[in-house]
């Protein structure tokens, strides 16, 4: 059995080329820094230790999880120099030392495990991934000597003095090897500075001079190749991995329906019989279930949505829904939002850290924010909790079966009853209890005779 590999991830700088505050590695593809699924592969390829190579203070400890290591990379310039910041984390390894670049986001674990096969295999003492099927502007080509063993590597970032035929040479090294530690070590020493940088790239030369075994593993498998140095290379990565995703949700019975105009985060889960429709995004931890139709337009970030629900032109955060709920068209929920099954929030409702309960209907106009209204009640239009007094929250409680008068103001904290009822236009500041109608507003209406006539006779005089 192959042996538990070390992995090293290069994973320090900003890559000017981004143009960007945030650190390559953490550009999110579909949701996910970069720097994660290249983890993922790792762990996927049964990686011993995985250690990430860093520029102090550049990346919050947060954000590498859990169980992964961190070298820091204080000196030096260039892939060599990250993978010499790692050296005590890879002394001592049982089985190969595996590098790996934190900008392939797409590479995949079938083919870190290719690696690590082709190396033992071959009893190599540095083994690299390469491959002749994708655009090699940019990227280090393989020359070979006669025999077609594996002789250096050019680097054509900068092609100046670089030979015309060398920029001809197709074959590309994706930047993902396995290495005997002490080959990779004893090596990297003696690599030179080359543009004030030191490249890692330069050991295989040395191993050759040396008479140590170099193998190669050449794939086609462009996704795991794509290396992203820039946006335009992010969004490449981004559309290849966009469709993996969408594929696998279809495949698991999903529908979609205008598939080109949605953004589905790697981590999202959706049942089948659900369809998707135009202009959805669903962001982070999203969780759907099966036979829900989500959209037109509708952004749901890390939040859970039950069976049977349908939510057109709709906003959610941190929000839960429970089956066979329907939602919008123009619902905004927000976080701690819990809504009961077979519940209805309707047009222009906005519901926040409040459990809205089963059947319970708020279909028109309402804010309804720390509250928790029981089961089968329905609130008018326009209701309103006024749960902030500018500075504290207060919560509205609102009993089962109640129905709630249009426009009723609720001045928390205060407490509906189960079967209450509120007048239209009421601003409920005291308890109602059980059974009871909750009314505040002036009993008689006066009605001013002949307004509208007189009204008109003073225009005209007016004119
Ligand atoms: C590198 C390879 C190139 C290969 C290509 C594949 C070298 C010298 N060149 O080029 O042969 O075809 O990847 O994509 O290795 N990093 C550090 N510390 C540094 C510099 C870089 O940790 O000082 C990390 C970066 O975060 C990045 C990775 O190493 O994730 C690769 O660095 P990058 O500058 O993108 O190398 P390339 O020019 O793409
Ligand atoms: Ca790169």
């Amino acid at each position: 059995m192959a042996s538990k590999p070390t992995v090293l991830i290069m994973a320090a700088g900003h890559g000017t080329r981004m143009r960007s505050e945030l650190p390559k590695v953490l550009h999110p593809v579909c949701g996910r820094p970069m720097l994660h699924w290249v983890i993922e592969a790792a762990r996927g390829a049964g990686a011993e230790r995985i250690v990430c190579v860093i520029r102090p203070g550049e990346i919050d400890r947060a954000r590498i999880p859990e169980g992964v290591e961190v070298a820091e990379q204080t000196e030096g310039e260039g892939t060599g120099a990250a993978i010499l910041a790692a050296r005590a984390s890879a002394n001592g390894a049982g089985g190969p030392v595996l590098v790996l670049s934190g900008d392939h986001p797409l590479l995949s674990t079938e083919l870190v495990a290719e690696l690590v096969a082709t190396h033992e295999r071959e009893g190599a003492a540095a083994t690299l991934l390469t491959t002749e099927d994708l655009d090699p502007a940019g990227y280090g080509r393989i020359v070979r000597a006669d025999d077609g063993s594996v002789e250096r590597i050019v680097e054509t970032k900068h092609t100046d003095g670089v030979a015309a035929e060398e920029l001809a040479i197709r074959e590309i090294n994706i930047g993902a090897y396995a290495f005997s530690g002490p080959d990779l070590f004893d090596a990297l020493d003696a690599v030179g500075e080359r543009d004030g940088e030191r490249y890692l790239t330069g050991v295989f030369p040395l191993l050759r001079e040396r008479g140590r075994p170099i193998a190669a593993h050449r794939t086609s498998d462009t996704d795991s190749a794509l290396g992203v140095n820039t946006r335009a290379d992010l969004f490449e990565a981004q559309r290849r991995a966009h469709e993996r995703i969408l594929i696998v949700h279809a495949l698991g019975g999903v529908t979609f329906t205008a598939p080109d105009t949605v953004a589905i985060d790697a981590g999202v889960e959706i049942g089948p019989d659900t369809t998707i429709e135009a202009g959805v995004a669903l962001r982070g931890t999203t969780t759907i279930g099966s036979g829900a139709t989500i959209g037109p337009q509708t952004t749901i970030t890390d939040s859970s949505v039950g069976d049977g629900v349908t939510m057109p032109h709709s906003f959610l955060l941190e929000a839960q829904v429970g089956d066979r709920a329907t939602i919008g068209p123009f619902s905004y929920l927000r976080p701690g939002a819990v809504i009961g099954e077979g519940a209805k929030i309707g047009t222009f409702v906005e519901v926040k850290n409040s459990t809205i309960g089963a059947r319970t209907k708020v279909p028109h106009l309402s804010y309804l924010g720390d509250a928790d209204v029981g089961e089968d009640t329905n609130i008018g239009a326009g209701n309103v909790t006024a749960n902030y007094d500018g500075a504290r929250k207060h919560r509205t409680k609102i009993g089962k079966r109640v129905q709630t008068g249009v426009d009723t103001t609720f001045v928390a904290p205060v407490s509906v009853g189960d079967d209450a009822y509120t007048g239209a236009g009421s601003v409920i500041r005291e308890d109602v209890p059980d059974g009871a109608l909750g009314i505040s507003r002036p009993k008689e209406q006066g009605n001013v005779e002949g307004y509208g006539e007189r009204k008109r006779a003073e225009q005209e005089t007016e004119e």
